[in-house]
């Protein structure tokens, strides 16, 4: 580590990812600010953190001094299912460019993003539109940045082990395209060695590249009961989105999100060691309340 650069804020520490990421900043000896919304977020990793700071990210006035004496800010702040109101726009962009601004004041130095893999080709959807809007605001800043772009998340992936406990997967297309997903732990150290990295923008995946089918099929193995495997022709995802979008924009955009991520390749550099049929026989040992924990707190 740098021995000028030992003072961090994680934006989005209740997250998945966040809670990851806060804990791997804590083990390498920063001292380690977490930002949240409600600060009983926190409670699971409070042993990692120096401190924490109540603030909402869509409301500028309660940032004051959020970044104050901070070196680091990492932001893992976006909407992944939370419903609400707010928009990806409120949050994703308006969100981070606040405390984008509020981190430009305090004078920190470096602002690391996560954004999502292959962003920049992916405009037309709302979420990766929101995204990558607030990367350029980032890249104009001038200041010292990292955009990290991962593919799926093993959190994202314990959505196929809730249909394998109810007996069927459905697959949208035929499941052959493939996808290198990464662990939270595993995605955080890409993310803390950033802050040394001179890379500017970070394409990022697990060790592990798998077609939707395999991942399929594991979670089915893992559940250890027989099921089945459905496909759902393209066309009629893509049709559901669109027709949802018109009553719900903010649902139909997810789905529209989730046809693109499972109907085209998504293989970043692959990083990590951690492996998807051994997250998923965790997560069928814990049962699933232990899945729900799971997302959003380490064990
Ligand atoms: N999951 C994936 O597979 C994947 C893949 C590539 C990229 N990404 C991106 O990586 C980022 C982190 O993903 P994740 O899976 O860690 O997400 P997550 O578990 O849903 O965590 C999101 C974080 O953002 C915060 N947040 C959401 N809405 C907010 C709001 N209105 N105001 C303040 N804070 C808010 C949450 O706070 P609360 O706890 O208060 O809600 C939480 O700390 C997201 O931007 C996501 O788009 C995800």
């Amino acid at each position: 580590m740098s021995t000028d650069m030992r003072r961090v804020l994680v934006a989005g520490a209740t997250g998945y990812l966040g809670r990851f990421v806060a804990k791997e900043f804590n083990s390498r000896g920063y001292f380690v600010r977490a930002m949240a919304r409600s600060p009983e977020g926190l409670e699971p990793i409070r042993d990692s953190l120096d401190e924490a700071f109540q603030a909402e990210i869509t409301r500028p006035e309660t940032l004051d001094g959020a970044c104050d004496g901070m070196d680091v800010v990492f932001s893992s702040v976006g909407i992944t299912k939370q419903k609400g109101k707010l928009t990806f726009k409120d949050v994703d962009y308006q969100g981070n460019k606040n405390l984008l601004e509020v981190a430009q004041r305090a004078g920190v130095r470096k602002f690391i993003y996560v954004s999502v893999f292959r962003g920049p080709s992916l405009l037309h959807l709302d979420i990766v539109k929101a995204h990558e809007d607030f990367v350029s605001v980032l890249r104009d800043s001038g200041l010292s940045h990292t955009v990290i772009r991962p593919t799926g998340f093993f959190s994202d992936m314990g959505e196929y082990m809730k249909m394998a406990k109810k007996g069927r997967v459905y697959l949208f297309g035929n499941g052959n395209n493939r996808i290198n997903p990464i662990h939270g732990a595993d995605l955080a150290e890409v993310c803390v060695d950033a802050v040394e990295n001179d890379g500017r923008e970070i394409d990022v995946g697990g060790p592990e590249v798998l077609t939707h089918r395999a991942i399929a099929r594991l979670a089915l193995q893992a559940v250890g009961k027989p099921g089945r495997i459905t496909s759902v022709p393209i066309w009629m995802m893509q049709g559901f989105a669109s027709v949802t979008r018109i009553f719900n924009r903010h649902q139909g955009e997810l789905l529209a999100f989730m046809t693109e991520a499972m109907t085209a390749d998504a293989v970043a550099p692959q990083v990590g060691t951690r492996l998807l049929a051994d997250y998923f026989r965790e997560l069928a040992v814990e049962g699933l309340e232990g899945e729900a924990r799971n997302k959003r707190w380490p064990t």
